[in-house]
């Protein structure tokens, strides 16, 4: 199989792009990747002498480009995104071009060539907010409350619109809350371990007890892998790990491995539309195509603390990059 990528310099797609590179070796990877300030190159170090991966930089907006790599392969896999919610809040139009816009100009070219799959990845925040119980499924209505989580559910909307209008074979995932490396130093985990080693405080939002369910990003990437062979096209499959945890949680998590008490914790005003709890049903995917989650919320945020400590490089390095887009 031939697969472009997009977006395989970030956090999920790179892990993506290792994890198919070693479990198909005969698969050939195109990653377009425009490397905005999230992309990092480097995150792929380790494979970008495997004759089976190719990098081109590039944005999806790019027609002519993207046109010619999807004339190369059988299936698309899209991550390319704008990931990161406060900037969505800052700053929504980035959001509308590159999550669909983008998104629209890779349909479009899927449709003319003719691609076998076509994958969105997106994310479980399209739902919305859940109350104290119960779980986000695959038929709960699309109700999202950000920017960025609206950007995410246009383009879900148009990859549905290609599968009913042109019968185009697509496919649509929808995960919870990723961790593991090369995750970009803005996000929770890795953003804090960051602050922390440099002996500053880490800062909680509200109360702290907003609630997200937590997947290893390898994961992640199985599950991407499954839905590309075996799932139905047309359909949507949501992904998660069962792992609900506040904030608070994950922070006292960070601040135990670190050998760090709360009193590094500051609280700050908390995020505009800040939604309150996610939790996802996995039981689509698990049932209908015997995806399971490989490895436990304690084994996974143990290896991710770790790596991160064991890479403090790759962190400074990103944080020197990211002074340089400022
Ligand atoms: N991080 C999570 O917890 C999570 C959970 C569920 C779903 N998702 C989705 O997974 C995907 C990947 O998320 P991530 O956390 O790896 O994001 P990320 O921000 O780490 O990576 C995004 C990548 O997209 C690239 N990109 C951005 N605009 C582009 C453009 N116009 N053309 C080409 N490349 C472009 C960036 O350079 C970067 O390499 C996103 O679509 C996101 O919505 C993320």
């Amino acid at each position: 199989m031939n697969i472009m990528v997009t977006g395989g310099a970030g956090f999920i797609g790179s892990c993506y792009i290792r994890h198919i590179l070693k479990k198909h070796p005969d698969y050939k990877i195109i990653n377009l990747d425009k490397l905005t300030y999230a992309g990092n190159i480097e995150n792929l170090d380790d494979v970008k002498n495997n004759p089976n991966y190719t990098f081109v930089k590039g944005d999806i907006l790019d027609k002519k480009l993207v046109r010619d790599l999807i004339s190369q392969v059988d299936c698309v896999v899209n991550f390319a995104a704008e990931s990161h919610v406060d900037n969505s809040i800052k700053n929504p139009e980035i959001f509308v071009e590159t999550n669909i816009k983008g998104t629209l100009n890779l349909l479009e070219a899927s449709k003319e060539l003719k691609v076998e799959r076509f994958l969105q990845v997106s994310t479980d925040e399209v739902y919305g907010s859940l109350g104290k119980t119960g779980y986000f499924t695959e038929t709960t209505p699309i109700s999202p409350n950000s920017p960025y989580s609206a950007s995410k559910a246009g383009a879900d909307m148009l990859v549905r619109a290609y599968f009913e209008t042109y019968k185009m074979p697509t496919l649509n995932t929808r995960c919870s809350n990723n961790y593991g490396p090369y995750q970009y130093p803005e996000k929770l985990i890795p953003f804090f371990i960051s602050r922390l080693l440099k002996n500053q405080k880490v800062p909680v939002y509200g109360d702290g007890l907003n609630v997200r369910d937590w997947l290893y990003v390898y994961d992640h990437a199985e599950a991407i892998d499954i839905v590309l062979h075996k799932g139905k096209v047309g359909e949507v499959y949501n992904i998660g790990g069962h792992n609900e945890k506040t904030n608070l949680e994950i922070t006292e998590l960070i601040l135990n491995a670190m050998g760090k008490d709360k009193t590094s914790i500051e609280y700050v005003k908390d995020r505009l539309g800040h939604d309150r709890r996610y939790a996802i049903s996995n039981e689509k995917i698990t049932k209908e195509l015997g995806w399971m989650p490989s490895i436990t919320f304690e084994e996974g945020i143990k290896l991710t603390i770790e790596w991160y400590l064991n890479n403090q490089n790759w962190i400074n390095s990103i944080e020197n990059k990211k002074a340089s887009f400022v």
